[in-house]
């Protein structure tokens, strides 16, 4: 039975006391908002007026597993009933089962791991990791990190200012000193002009090269990037082995994060795992707990975790809720949910129908231009102009559009200017998969008529 809730009043104290992230409150108010949230099972999720809604976004592409686990729910009560927080220089059974359980899972020599409690601390301790790491060897001049144009590794003080250049967030200046950015390896519109994915892969992994070349390889730290994002930028299986011989080459450490990728989201337990390389570094958070509890790590290569042992070459760093029980108990019951359901499997299985269903509609709609992806990380590129591959100009408003009419269908997917995402969680059925698909060949049907003026 559902509880009456009052979401008016509900409305007016978010309204006054709340601020929500990325969203402006008077306009969240505007449009009738906040959403608010009471329940979930499965991909779908009820809100406070009673009303279901297909979460294709997966809550913030993080919800692996589907809402409304409560073996989950029961691990984690169970852990904190039992011990909720532990005294400094001890640590707990469940983290302790939860490293080990890690290690099993994770590629190569990814064996020890560093808890922290979200993706943006995984990975500014990867990023300090990999300049201590270096300091450890002698070679104290390496600071610098390169990161790929258009990513994005978290708001906190430090990776904030990874993958994007000066001025691209001006709120926040100065930037953090030692960052580099490489083209990344979108190949639908390859920013060094690659004719097909597997020229622009080879294009974008030989610009790292030249970058560490100019900047002189003893003052470059390391590379970071998410092995694939939605749409075109999964890069071409050249990209990743090639990336992963230049570091080797000139010593840099290289850094996956696989925030977003991790369990299971691309159809494989790690991203990089689609391309059989092993970063010396990964970054996990999100699905890791299928985000029922803040938990996030940076689980590292044997080789580069030894450099750190020692009380002379202790990592300095703690954080008080990096490694919490509680948060190490539910994601291990969300991973033995994982291989339980094979959701792995699942994802890339679900990934490929979704996927087909999209692409198929390509032939009826001339305003796709690109749809692509890896596993249940999927994105569409809209343009007014297929063969010329131009976007639609801002006043087209195609952001509100696109959320407007999805919010109709109650349907919940992130939109940008140009396209939408989606990334549902991995226990998506195919009736799921297919009212996605219908509701994205309606939406774009209102919108080609609705904008028939400016499409070439
Ligand atoms: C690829 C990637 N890395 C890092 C982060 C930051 O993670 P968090 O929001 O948990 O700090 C995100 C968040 O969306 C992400 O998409």
């Amino acid at each position: 039975m559902m509880q009456h809730v009052d979401t008016e009043s509900l409305r007016r104290s978010a309204f006054e006391h709340l601020w929500m992230h990325n969203a402006d409150w008077a306009q969240v108010a505007e449009e009738g908002g906040p959403l608010i949230m009471v329940a979930g099972d499965g991909v779908r999720v009820t809100d406070s007026a009673g009303v279901t809604w297909l979460d294709a976004h997966g809550g913030y592409a993080s919800v692996n597993v589907g809402y409304g686990r409560t073996e989950i729910a029961d691990a984690a009560l169970e852990q904190m009933k039992r011990l909720a927080y532990f005294p400094q220089g001890a640590t707990t059974e469940a983290l302790v089962w939860l490293a080990r359980k890690l290690a099993e899972i994770s590629p190569g020599s990814l064996e020890r791991t560093w808890p922290v409690t979200g993706g943006s601390e995984a990975n500014e301790t990867a990023v300090k990791m990999a300049r201590a790491y270096h300091r450890r060897n002698g070679e104290a001049g390496r600071y610098k990190v390169i990161s790929r144009k258009g990513s994005y590794h978290g708001a906190t003080g430090g990776v904030l200012w990874m993958g994007g250049g000066p001025g691209r967030r001006p709120d926040f200046e100065p930037a953090y000193p030692g960052m580099v950015y490489a083209p990344h390896p979108g190949h639908y519109r390859c920013e060094l002009g690659g004719r097909d994915p597997s020229e622009c892969a080879l294009l974008c992994a030989k610009a790292i090269e030249d970058l560490i070349i100019l900047h002189k390889p003893e003052t470059v730290a390391a590379v970071i990037g998410e092995p694939a994002a939605s749409g075109s930028l999964v890069p071409s299986g050249e990209y990743w082995p090639a990336v992963r011989d230049i570091c080797n080459r000139y010593g840099v450490i290289l850094i996956a994060d696989e925030v977003v990728c991790g369990f299971g989201r691309t159809g494989k337990w790690f991203g990089m795992e689609h391309w059989g390389v092993v970063p010396d570094i990964m970054t996990v958070a999100k699905g890791m707990t299928s985000s029922y509890l803040p938990m996030g790590a940076a689980i590292v290569k044997r080789e580069v975790a030894g450099a750190f042992a020692g009380e002379a070459d202790l990592f300095s760093q703690a954080l008080t809720f990096g490694g919490h029980p509680v948060a190490a108990a539910a994601a291990l019951e969300n991973i033995r949910v994982i291989e339980r359901e094979g959701l792995v499997s699942r994802s890339a299985e679900m990934g490929s129908y979704l996927l087909e269903g999209l692409t198929a509609l390509m032939g009826k709609h001339s305003i796709i231009g690109h749809v692509g992806g890896l596993g249940l990380l999927i994105g569409m590129e809209l343009v007014k102009d297929r063969s010329a591959k131009e976007p639609f100009p801002p006043e087209a408003q195609v952001e509100d559009m696109l959320r407007r009419k999805f919010r109709d269908r109650r349907i919940i997917l992130v939109c940008g200017p140009s396209g939408f995402k989606l990334c549902p969680p991995l226990c998506i059925t195919r009736d799921d998969a297919d009212q996605l698909t219908t509701a994205v060949d309606e939406v774009l049907g209102e919108l080609a008529s609705e904008l028939a003026g400016m499409i070439s």
